[in-house]
C-alpha cells in the first residue's frame, strides 16, 4: 500500500470551476464515474441560503478537503449528505445512479456515507465491541447476540487501522483520538465507502491530530473516501488530494493539491471572495463619490 499522498494522488480530468495547482503534468484526464455526485444542491433556513447551488464530486480513493469560513456552510453541506437535513433542491448519484435522498437511512445504505460527529455518539460505559455493532448487533437464529462473531470482526477491524485498541476495553477510558478510532472502525465494519468528518481534530490534544490524519490517510490506502472539513489549513493540505472552497453556501473554487500550496495561499483563496464581497459593500455604502 502506498503511504506517500503523493504516490495515490488522482489525476483526471477538472471540471469548469476546477483549477490545477499541480506541477506534474501526468495528467491523463482519467474519466472515472465519480463515487459519489451531488448537483445544485441548494438549503435554506428561512431566509439565510445556507448551502447554495452546490455541485461537487467524490472519487473513490479520495481525501477531499472542504474549507471556508465560519458560517459558509460546510457543516450544513455534510449534513445534507448525511440525510439529516433535506435539501430543497439538488440531485445525489451513487457511483452515476440517481438516489432519492431522503433520510439518514438512505445516506448509510444507498449512499454508503457514515459521519464521524466531533461529539462522538459512542456509549462511554460499554465496551468497544458493543459500542461497534450498538443497534446493529449480529443474533443467532435472529434471537441470541452472537457476542463471538461480534468480538471477532472487531477484533478485525481493529487490526486494519492497526489500532492497539482491544475489542474489551471501555469506550469511556479511550482517548478522543482512540474514541475516533473506534467510530471509524463502525464505519468500516459497516462497509461504507464515504467517511465525513466535520474538525476531527477540533476536540482533541494536538499530539493525537498526527494519529488522525495517519487514520485519513489509512483510510485512503483503504480505498475509502473521505471528506474532511477542517480550518486546520496545514492538516487539509497535508492529507487531501482535492480542496474545495466554500464561500457563504457557494463552492468557489476545487483546486487539486500538489502538495506545495502554502497555508496563507490558500487562506488567501478562501478569503478572496469575501474581502472584495466586503470592499464593495464599504464602496456602496461609504466610498462612493457623488451618490446620495
Ligand atoms: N439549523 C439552522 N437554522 C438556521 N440557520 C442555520 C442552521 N444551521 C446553520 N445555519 C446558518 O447557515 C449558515 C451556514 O452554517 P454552517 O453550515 O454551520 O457553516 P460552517 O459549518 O461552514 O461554519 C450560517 O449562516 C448559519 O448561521
Ligand atoms: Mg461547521
Amino acid at each position: 500500500m502506498p503511504d506517500d499522498p503523493k504516490a495515490i494522488l488522482r489525476s483526471r480530468k477538472l471540471s469548469d470551476n476546477e483549477t490545477s495547482y499541480a506541477t506534474d503534468t501526468t495528467t491523463d484526464k482519467t474519466s472515472k464515474v465519480p463515487l459519489l455526485a451531488v448537483e445544485h444542491l441548494v438549503k435554506n433556513f428561512g431566509p439565510v441560503r445556507a448551502v447554495d447551488d452546490v455541485s461537487l464530486e467524490l472519487y473513490e480513493g479520495e481525501v477531499l478537503g472542504l474549507v471556508g469560513d465560519n458560517g459558509a456552510g460546510k457543516s450544513t453541506f455534510l449534513s445534507l449528505l448525511t440525510g439529516y437535513y433535506h435539501a430543497d433542491s439538488g440531485t445525489f448519484r451513487y457511483r452515476g445512479k440517481p438516489v432519492a435522498h431522503t433520510s439518514p437511512a438512505t445516506s448509510r445504505r444507498a449512499l454508503k456515507i457514515e459521519m464521524i460527529y466531533q461529539h462522538l455518539d459512542l456509549a462511554p460505559d460499554l465496551t468497544v465491541w458493543q459500542n461497534l455493532f450498538l443497534a446493529e448487533e449480529k443474533r443467532k437464529f435472529k434471537i441470541v447476540l452472537d457476542k463471538r462473531y461480534m468480538i471477532r470482526r472487531a477484533t478485525e477491524v481493529l487490526a486494519e487501522l492497526a489500532s492497539k485498541i482491544k475489542p474489551d476495553d471501555l469506550v469511556g477510558a479511550l482517548s478522543g483520538g482512540e474514541q475516533q478510532v473506534v467510530a471509524i472502525a463502525r464505519a468500516l465494519l459497516f462497509e461504507r465507502d464515504i467517511i465525513l468528518m466535520d474538525e476531527p481534530t477540533a476536540a482533541i490534544s494536538l499530539n493525537k491530530v498526527r494519529d488522525v490524519l495517519d487514520l485519513i490517510l489509512k483510510l485512503r490506502s483503504m480505498g475509502k473516501s473521505v471528506i474532511l472539513v477542517s480550518h486546520r489549513l496545514e492538516d487539509v493540505l497535508e492529507v487531501s488530494d482535492r480542496i474545495a472552497i466554500l464561500n457563504r453556501g457557494t463552492i468557489s473554487h476545487v483546486l487539486t493539491n500538489n502538495h506545495q500550496m502554502t497555508i496563507t495561499e490558500l487562506a488567501q483563496l478562501m478569503f478572496e471572495g469575501t474581502i472584495q464581497h466586503a470592499v464593495s459593500v464599504a464602496g456602496n455604502g461609504k466610498l462612493a463619490e457623488g451618490s446620495d
